[in-house]
Formats: structure tokens, sequence, C-alpha cells
């Protein structure tokens, strides 16, 4: 497998430097807000990159079946403990799962599929990807992907102004290798919303594309406004009024992008 090792490291970082900051706790929120209407109690979802298992949790409290996917096996074990200690570990199965070696799907298929902050953007193999979800998820059934944008409003003017070019423009090659805390590396991919819709179109139902941080921050700049709750409001209401609207959904760090799997097997 690859990357686990860099993941490992990161997992002993994860909530402290990344999910638990507000603008971080904010955007997970919306999206939470996404994924409330597309499960019910009973139904059962397959994650994809779950990290620490923050959202397979809220999914659980909600009564749904989690399964968790990571590579990261002490990301796993955190999902794991943090499952059994909310005594909602009969709720929540960890599965070791890399992106970049996708398995046979054998299980029955899954009433829905998301992945939140990212985990896509380890893989290039898109059609794959979307070959693969197409036996996991039932015909009717939803996919919903946070991904990396390509382009990324915040990520440009801020870098830019402090005149790190550098990373200002880094997303415009549409592949860099990330260093991770410990020093590990990995590639990442910034496919568009077109090149992912393509990817699914033979099996998936293209639904709609929504911004996820086009007025907020990417992750390296949270302290900006984390510390600052004046600038903080406007943001979140631009956020709020402006982020799914064209072309500002395409401005973003993250979007969203949702699926309805057809009736078209593979
Ligand atoms: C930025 S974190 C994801 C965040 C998480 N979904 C959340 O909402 O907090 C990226 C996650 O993807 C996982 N990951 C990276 N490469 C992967 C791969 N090839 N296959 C599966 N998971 C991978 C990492 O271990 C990490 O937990």
């Amino acid at each position: 497998m690859s990357n686990t090792a860099a993941f490992d490291t990161l997992a002993a970082v994860y909530d402290r430097d990344f999910a638990e900051s507000p603008v971080s706790r904010w955007l997970r929120e919306r999206v939470w807000s996404w994924l409330e209407p597309r499960f019910q109690v009973g139904d059962t979802a397959f994650e994809i990159g779950c990290a620490s298992g923050i959202d397979a949790l809220w999914m659980a409290q909600h009564g749904v079946k989690v399964i968790a996917a990571d590579i990261s096996p002490f990301m796993l074990e955190q999902t794991r403990a943090k499952a059994e200690a909310g005594n909602l570990g009969h709720l929540v199965t960890p599965l070791l799962f890399d992106l970049n070696h996708l398995p046979e799907w054998h299980g029955e298929p899954v009433d829905g599929v998301y992945s939140n902050f990212g985990p896509v953007n380890c893989t290039r193999d898109w059609v794959g990807l979307g070959r693969f979800l197409a036996k996991a998820v039932k015909p009717g059934g939803y996919v919903g992907l946070g991904i990396i944008s390509p382009f990324c409003m915040w990520e440009t003017l801020w870098h830019g102004l402090h005149l790190d070019f550098r990373t200002a423009f880094r997303r415009f090659k549409r592949e860099t290798i990330a260093t991770l805390p410990g020093g590990g590396e990995l590639p990442i991919y910034y496919p568009s919303p077109r090149q992912f819709a393509r990817a699914f179109q033979p099996y998936f139902q293209f639904e709609r594309v929504r911004g996820l941080g086009v007025f907020l921050p990417p992750s390296d700049a949270f302290g900006v406004v984390d510390k600052r709750p004046r600038i903080m409001k406007p943001l979140i209401a631009a956020e709020t009024h402006l982020a799914d609207t064209w072309p500002f959904r395409t401005w973003t760090d993250h979007y969203w992008i949702e699926f309805t799997r057809g009736e078209n097997g593979p």
C-alpha cells in the first residue's frame, strides 16, 4: 500500500491542527446539512478517507451504518476507538482501503457514498473509481464527494499578495507533491468538476457542484480568520449565500460534487 506511513503521522495531529479549527467546523457542518437529507435511519453508507472518524460518528449518531474506509491504520484505530467510546461501535465498521488499489466490492451495495475534505484527490484514476462505486452503490443511491479544487480564489489572492507565487499558483499544474507532518510526501491531483463528471458519466447522473471554502480560507490560512470573529461573520454570510453560485462555486478550496447512481451496471 502507498501513503500509509505518511498519513499515520498525520493521524496524531489531525484533529488538533485541522478538524478543530472554527472555520473547518463551520465547513463540516455545511457538508452535514447536505448529507442529512440524503441518508435515512437504517441506511448503510461507505465513507472514503474517514481520517479520525468525525463524519462517520456523526452519521452513526443519526442511525446510519458506516463502512469507514481509509489507508491509514492509525486513522482507522482512532475511528474505531471514538465509535466504541460513543457506544456506536455496532454502527461503524473501519476498513483498510487504498484508492490506488481498489478492491472488488463483495458486500451488498450501499445506499450512498461520501468523502469529505479531499481524500479522492489522492488518486487520478477517476474512471476506475466511478466503476468501483458503480458496484458499491445501489441504483438510485447517492454519491457526494468533497474534492480539492484546481482554483482557489483565497489561496491565489492571499499567497499572491504575500509574493509567495509558488503557493499562489500551485494547483494550476493539476498535480503537486504534498509534504505531510513527519516529512512524508504524496502526490495530490486537482480534477475539475467537469473532468470528474465525465469520468463518472457511464454509471452516475451528475446532480450539482457546490463551493466549499470560497470566502472562508483554506486550511493554511484558517488562523487568519479563526481569531477574528469580526472578519469571520461577513465571510460566513458570503459563503452561505454565494458559494453555490457560478462562478464562485468553482473558485473554491474544495467543491462538493453530487451524483445519483443510474441503472447501468459495469
Ligand atoms: C484530508 S484527510 C480527509 C479528511 C476526512 N475525510 C475529514 O473529513 O476530516 C485525507 C484522508 O484520506 C486518507 N487517504 C489518503 N490517501 C488515501 C488512499 N490512497 N486511499 C484511501 N485513503 C487515503 C488519509 O489517510 C486521510 O485520512
